[in-house]
Order: structure tokens, then sequence, then C-alpha cells
């Protein structure tokens, strides 16, 4: 089997032309959508991340700020700036790019976070709206993630899904989003004794871990759907994901391809979540 690309940038384009209609509507009636993002510090890779959001929110007629600091701030001047930003009625949606500082306790900024205002879908109070059930902002990479699988017409209900990764930002909300569709869930993390064990077993393998060719064609079934989150380099500099994508390409049904796969889906997840932010603090349905 030789499988089909999941074309990542292709499927946000056409989210986002979505969004699009919607950002002008909201312009007629005198809404303009506004995110905040937070940049702490100098590390390249977030700094590659947020330059992208900016851009897209840029194409999109998004209002978007970019809020620099630098890494010797105390955790009083960054939750100040939170709250000013939560009382900023031209903000309807507030980011701060992570990792953060050692020094900064990043649970307490996600707090600070207006749960209102939360675009990453990080803060509890989203977590545990996810959890139950209920309407929530989601966080970015999973959603993207759901929506690619939507979009390509793949029934979710009743599936295997093997989550590769337990972080709070894609792994751990990914299981729960799979599970609120019916998928039986397992998870898989560092610890996990014997993971081709469990990955073989999956009809939907996300990896989510952060390490090159962690997910060989070993640990595959035959006709499985992979979806790559991987943000690496190789040892040439070039971006590539946490599975071994040539091979594993020979046994799956549908891969999503590194790049031009997950990253760009997690960009047009958060531009939505910005527009649903600015509809409901204006009360707008459209
Ligand atoms: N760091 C890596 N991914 C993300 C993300 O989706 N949002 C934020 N805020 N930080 C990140």
């Amino acid at each position: 089997m030789t499988a089909q690309l999941i074309n990542g940038k292709e499927i946000a384009q056409s989210v986002r032309n979505g969004i699009s209609g919607e950002v002008d509507q909201l312009r007629e009636i005198g809404i303009i959508p506004g995110l905040a993002v937070i940049l702490v510090g100098d590390n390249q890779a977030s700094r590659t991340y947020v330059k992208n959001k900016q851009k897209a929110c840029q194409e999109l007629g998004i209002h978007s700020v970019l809020i620099e600091l630098p890494d010797t701030l105390t955790q009083a001047e960054l939750s100040g700036k939170i709250q000013e930003l939560n009382e900023d009625s031209s903000i309807h949606g507030i980011l701060v790019q992570l990792p953060l500082p050692p020094h900064i306790r990043e649970k307490e900024i996600i707090e600070t976070i207006s749960p209102e205002k939360d675009a990453d879908g990080f803060h509890p109070i989203n977590i545990g709206r996810m959890m139950t059930g209920q309407d929530a902002f989601l966080p970015c990479t999973p959603h993207g993630i759901m929506v690619m699988l939507e979009h390509i017409g793949y029934e979710i209900e009743g599936k295997h899904a093997v989550i590769v990764g337990r972080s709070n930002i894609v792994g751990k909300p990914a299981g729960q989003l799979f599970l609120n569709k019916n998928a039986t869930v397992t998870y898989c993390h560092s610890k996990t004794k014997n993971l081709p064990f469990y990955t073989r077993q999956a009809d939907i393998l996300v990896a989510a871990v952060g390490i090159r060719d962690t997910i060989t064609a070993d640990h595959v079934k035959e006709g499985a759907v992979v979806i790559d989150v991987g943000m690496n380099r190789n040892d040439e500099g070039k971006l590539c994901g946490d599975v071994s994508f040539e091979e594993v390409t020979r046994k799956a049904s549908y891969i999503t391809p590194v790049p031009k796969g997950v990253g760009p889906m997690t960009i047009a997840m958060l531009l939505k979540n910005t527009v649903k932010a600015a509809k409901k603090i204006h009360k707008v349905s459209l």
C-alpha cells in the first residue's frame, strides 16, 4: 500500500477561506477580531511560529498585536500585561507563546488569561469544558487534526486511536477529542514499555513526541492513518516530523507530511478561535 498524503496546507487554506468570509461579515457590522500574541525572550522556533501566526491574521484582516517581552521579566509583570489585555476591548484572543522562561510559573500564567479570550484553549476552564463535551475553545493542534480527518471523510467512531506523547497542548487533548468522537483511545509516552505493541494496534496513530524517527514502519499497522505532529530538524537541518516518512508511507493508508501537514492546520484553528471569541464577546451569530 502507498499512503495518500493529507495536504494540511490545502485543507488549512479552505478553512481560512471560510473564516475570511466571517471576518468580512463582522467588519460590516463594525467588529474587527483582534489577537494579541505575547512572546517572551528570543527562542528562535517560537519567534518563527509567532511570525507565521501574525502573517495569517494579517492575510484575513484580523487585527494582530505582538507583545515582545524580555526573558528577564517577572511573573507579576507578565500577568499584569495579560490582565491589561483581558480588559482591552479591541482584543478578543490572547496567546502566550510557550515555552516560557524557567522562572515563570506557566500554569499560573495560563490561568490569568480570561477563558473567554483563550485563543489557544489551554485554560483549565476550556480543558474542562472540552472533557465534559461542552462548547469550548479547543487547543489548536488537536482541533486541526480532527478537522483534517473530517475533511478526508474519515469515520472516527469505533476506531482505535493511539496517541504517542502526552503533552498538555497536543497529546492529552488530542486523545480527549478522539474519545469525544467515540474512538477507543490509548496513550503512550516516554515510560511506555514495548511501544510498537500498542502502536501496531492503531487505526489512527498520532505521533506527538518531538523526536524524529520515533515511528518507523515496524510501529504501524497496514492501512493505518498516521498523523505526524513532530517539528524536528534532520542532520541536514531540514524540517521533519516524528515519523520515518518514506517507510511508513509504504504501509499507511493516509499520512500527514512535515512540513505542510499539521502545522498549517494549527494556525487555521487559532484564527477560528479568535473569530469565535469575537463573535461570543459581541454576542453575534453568523
Ligand atoms: N508552543 C508550541 N506550540 C504552541 C501553541 O500551539 N501555542 C502556544 N501558545 N505555544 C506553543
